[in-house]
């Protein structure tokens, strides 16, 4: 327990004078892996440049009335020509693994077929910058931007797209796997199918209960087929291979038995669809006949693959209660009272991280976990000399940046934490007045601000600890 920690003898090994900070420090384990994380569609722009082709988030975004202010990625932080000074920026706070995401419509604009040389060079400078400044590259194969062309052959929905990831996948490894070692193959394959595929509100904006159980269990397939198939390509290449899972803890909305039932199904839904095929071959027992009705027989034998880490993003607990309305017969509802919040309404709950890393060690037998995102919004008031001095957000990185010492002192394989995000950013259908960012980004301009929050992060960064 983190009592235990501070309670080590002085000079014990968990107890560090901090040069940079007069407090202690609760220290983490040697070699404990500090990055950042962002996505494609979200930080890239430059749409239509290289011959990239366009992706359902494209098609999203200039929909009307889709996103927040009828914003869109076009532009987004124009990372792809200013990526850079972006790991210029991750080089000076120490990081020392950044996960990034493939745009799949920059290598295969047409999703499947022919490989195009230019978007894929990006990637390849992008490598190389990163390990120039010492900073170990994660590239994940899919955050959410499928190409429209495979959208317009049923995206997610058709169960070739086990084939079509997979051979990408492979291009993919092969251009950048000499330099490139971790691998991670899809970002929170449940968001995408329920917001994307079950209540509309991301790309590609298809809805019903089917659908989202189809797109679930697609997603767990291309993914069994891909890691598979690297697993056999990559040879002496030492690749690492992995997923990574939206985990989030569902509570029963008041405490309530009633709401009890509600809130497994939701936790069987959201978390346990994609970790019971992965690590147990089976679906959880709420949804097992739904999925019978859609798996063909070997699926989940292909699902079930070993992974050499598991990425966990993780941003608050999730408080669920009956409601007939919803697709499965659940409903959001609040957290407990005097819970503080995030700008995005968000529940701070950093013990909520503690409780699925303990679940991954009890229950999926321990894998190496890497929690590849955790963050906040906050509105971000800019002061004096255009200073954003957010305190929130650094509390909100603190709180869970101890939830995760909790959990390695109860022995969980917590080996690095990445923080969403670099750059304030493309919020999905949240537009830009989302920040999620370390540092501001001058939406003009395009001028990159760090705020306190960057500066208290290479601080933690540079000590492997946080002020305790
Ligand atoms: C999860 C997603 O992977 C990322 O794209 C998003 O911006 C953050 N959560 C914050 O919502």
């Amino acid at each position: 327990t983190l009592g235990a920690t501070l309670a080590a003898p002085a000079g014990g090994a968990r107890v560090l004078a901090a040069p940079a900070l007069a407090a202690p420090l609760v220290s983490f384990p040697q070699g404990f892996v500090w990055g950042c994380s962002t996505s494609a569609y979200q930080i890239e722009g430059a749409v239509a440049e290289d011959g990239r082709g366009p992706s359902v988030w494209d098609t999203f975004s200039h929909s009307y009335g889709r996103i927040a202010n009828g914003d869109n990625g076009d532009t987004a932080c124009d990372h792809y020509h200013r990526y850079a000074e972006d790991v210029a920026l991750m080089a000076r706070a120490g990081m020392k693994a950044y996960r990034f995401s493939i745009a799949w419509p920059r290598v295969m604009p047409q999703g499947t077929g022919a490989v195009n040389a230019k978007g894929l060079d990006f990637y390849d400078r992008l490598t190389d910058s990163l390990l120039a400044r010492g900073i170990e590259p994660w590239p994940c194969l899919y955050h959410w931007d499928l190409p429209q062309a495979l959208q317009d052959k049923g995206g997610w929905l058709n169960r070739d797209i086990a084939g079509w990831f997979t051979d990408y996948a492979l291009a993919v490894t092969a251009k950048l796997g000499d330099r490139a070692k971790r691998w991670a193959m899809l970002n929170e394959p449940s968001v995408v199918a329920i917001f994307g595929h079950g209540t509309g509100g991301h790309a590609p904006g298809i809805t019903g209960r089917l659908n989202c159980l189809k797109a679930i269990h697609h997603q767990n397939l291309a993914q069994g087929t891909a890691l598979a198939a690297l697993r056999a390509a990559g040879g002496a290449k030492n690749w690492q291979l992995g997923t990574v899972l939206a985990l989030q803890p569902s509570w029963p909305v008041g405490g309530l038995d009633s709401n009890y039932p509600a809130s497994l199904m939701w936790d069987a839904l959201w978390n346990r669809s994609c970790l019971d095929p992965l690590f147990k071959g089976r679906y959880p027992e709420q949804l097992a006949a739904d999925f019978a009705g859609i798996a063909k027989p070997g699926d989940l034998a292909t699902i079930k693959q070993p992974v050499d880490f598991l990425g966990v993003n993780y941003y608050s607990r999730m408080h669920q209660q009956v409601d007939p309305q919803g697709l499965f017969g659940t409903g959001y509802g609040s957290a407990p009272e005097g819970t503080r919040r995030t700008g995005m309404e968000w529940p701070v709950e950093p013990d909520g991280l503690t409780e699925i890393l303990v679940e991954l060690q009890e229950s999926y037998g321990n894998p190496p976990v890497y929690i590849a995102e955790n963050g906040a919004d906050y509105p971000d008031t800019v002061g004096p000399g255009g200073r954003v001095q957010d305190d929130d957000r650094i509390a909100y990185l603190r709180g869970h940046i101890l939830a995760a010492r909790n959990a390695i002192d109860e022995g969980c394989n917590v080996k690095g934490y990445m923080v969403w995000t670099l750059l304030d950013n493309f919020e999905w259908a949240e537009g830009y007045r989302r920040r999620f960012g370390l540092v501001q980004v001058d939406r003009k301009t395009m001028a990159r601000t760090p705020k306190a929050s960057y500066d208290w992060y290479a601080n933690v960064v540079r000590n492997n600890g946080v002020p305790a």
